[in-house]
């Protein structure tokens, strides 16, 4: 952990909302093929999470279960940091100095703000906005060079790296400038009941997504009952085939398998079939992962998270220094 000259990598999920399949895909999933290579760090972002209405009681175990997660996903405490951000406050004190550098203009450009808020951009929080300003701030705090994300938090990622420059422009190089990583496929898991917008847990029904901790055989009906085109060719084309195009991407980045060699085994067969074969393959999936998922205990985590708080916090606190000392904060 902490080697030198390995490059660093942050990336973080929000403990709202029931994970999904969706966010495993494109974010978790990647995460653990990179310990080996990088020093990472993977943070439990409950501040981002209160930039919406949260239930106390509620926010707190899902703090645990998201950590779970990051376990049940293939983590390995032993190799990467994963820690809660409210425990490191270094991220909300340097989300203010970068609040000083961001712009409106740069906010106002957030498509996330603007879905999320929708018609309700005067009463929603002030926190909701300034959402990626915090973001910017875990990213830069512990020198990081690569986020693997989800495509829809890419132009946040763009802003880090803009804030970052900006910042290095006007005061001196402070912060390394960071790039989003994104699967090449899977970065935009689409909706099983309509494969024209991206899975997600918010506003649409439960045949929207398979939560990580759905009942396996309900999420394999999911899988059955998934809507796909009338042309019953196994293609990739998602343009013309997004809900096809979709379960081929589930079934390859579950199972470790490239899309053309998906699509010779299923040549001359119908949808049926193909489906019937995921629907038992994401079933096993989930059975696997709920067992690990199981396997911890709620002290067991919240005594890593703790330790490893303590191990983040002289990283961020130095980068906090340093960007207080530029800015002529520190006597
Ligand atoms: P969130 O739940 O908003 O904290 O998202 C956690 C991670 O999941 C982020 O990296 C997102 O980009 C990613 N993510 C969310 N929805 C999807 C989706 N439908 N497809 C791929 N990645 C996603
Ligand atoms: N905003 C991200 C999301 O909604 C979560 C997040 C917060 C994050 N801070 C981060 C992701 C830093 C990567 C790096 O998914």
């Amino acid at each position: 952990m902490g080697t030198a000259n390995k490059k660093s990598i942050f990336s973080g999920v929000k403990p709202s909302g029931d994970l999904h399949l969706g966010n495993y895909l494109g974010a978790l999933s990647q995460w653990a093929p990179l310990q080996e290579e990088y020093n990472c760090i993977f943070c439990v972002v409950d501040l981002h999470a209160i930039t919406v209405k949260q239930d106390p009681e509620l926010l707190n175990q899902r703090i645990i279960e998201i950590t779970k997660h990051y376990l049940a996903s293939g983590i390995d405490p032993a190799k990467s940091i994963i820690f809660q951000q409210s425990a490191v406050t270094a991220h909300a004190e340097l989300a203010w100095l970068l609040n000083c550098t961001a712009r409106i203009a740069d906010l106002n450009k957030m498509t996330q703000f603007k879905e999320k808020a929708g018609k309700n951009q005067e009463t929603v929080s002030v926190g909701l906005y300034d959402y990626p300003v915090l973001m910017a701030a875990d990213i830069l705090l512990y020198n990081t060079e690569i986020v693997p994300v989800g495509e829809d938090q890419v132009q946040h990622v763009e802003l880090a790296r803009e804030l970052a420059k900006r910042f290095n422009h006007q005061f001196g190089e402070t912060f390394i400038i960071p790039a989003a990583k994104v699967r090449k496929e899977g970065a935009r898991i689409m909706g099983l009941d309509n494969p024209t917008k991206k899975m997600g847990k918010s506003d649409t029904a439960s045949s929207n997504y398979i939560a990580m901790l759905d009942n396996p055989s309900m999420a394999a009906k999911k899988i059955m009952r998934a809507a796909t085109d009338s042309e019953a060719t196994i293609k990739y084309d998602k343009e013309n085939k997004p809900g096809i195009s979709n379960l081929l991407t589930i079934y390859s980045i579950l199972f470790n398998a490239k899309i053309d060699s998906i699509e010779k085994k299923y040549a001359g067969k119908g949808y049926g079939e193909f489906k019937k074969d995921l629907a038992v393959l994401v079933e096993n999936f989930l059975v696997d992962y709920q067992k690990r998922f199981n396997s911890y205990s709620n002290d067991d985590i919240i005594g890593l998270l703790k330790s490893h708080a303590e191990k983040v916090r002289p990283i961020a606190e130095k980068t906090l220094t340093e960007a207080k000392q530029k800015i002529g904060l520190r006597l």
